[in-house]
């Protein structure tokens, strides 16, 4: 190489450093999306949590003479099941399957709650009759006022077995 004559570099080599830069300033705009997109997320299942957060005030599920002893009714709007034992008394059991926690319908011709993923069943009290849940249903403190049926959807209790304490009566 002769003296005083600079090295430049060559136009492949230019066009190398162009494109990485183009591309680093391509990456760097996927990643404050990709941010902006996670953070948009996370406001939007926060503020979906505390739309659906369960209410510290009770729940009316009804008027005590409508349910009958012997009875277990959904009660849609506080995500759990009324049942009226053959005592009268009430227990508010929760949907959820204490397997894995899928939801746990009940089926009025077999008596019985029969999750719909592994097959566990509960009787009305909660129990379960058939395994793989090894845990009785969850349930809720529930009260009764002047002839409605309050229930505490805010408290969910978990036991390991029925104790008739658990039932309120009238
Ligand atoms: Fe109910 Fe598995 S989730 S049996």
């Amino acid at each position: 190489m002769e003296a005083g004559v600079e090295h430049q570099p060559d136009k492949e080599g230019r066009n190398r450093r162009s494109f990485l830069n183009r591309l680093w300033a391509l990456l760097g705009m996927i990643a404050c999306l990709e941010a902006g997109w996670l953070g948009t997320s996370l406001l939007r299942s926060r503020k979906n949590r505390s739309l659906h957060a369960p209410s510290t005030e009770p729940i009316d599920a009804g008027a005590v003479e409508a349910f009958k002893p012997g009875s277990v009714t959904p009660i849609p709007r506080g995500q759990f099941y009324l049942s009226r034992l053959e005592d009268g008394s009430f227990l508010a059991l929760s949907k959820t399957c204490t397997h894995l926690g899928c939801s746990v319908p009940w089926d009025d011709k077999q008596q019985k709650f029969i999750c719909p993923c592994h097959g566990s069943t509960f009787d009305k009290t909660g129990e379960p009759l058939t395994a793989p849940a090894l845990r009785p249903l969850d349930y809720y403190p529930l009260r009764i006022e002047n002839g409605m049926v309050k229930v505490f959807t805010s408290r969910v209790q978990s036991r390991s077995s029925f104790e008739p304490e658990q039932a309120v009566g009238i």
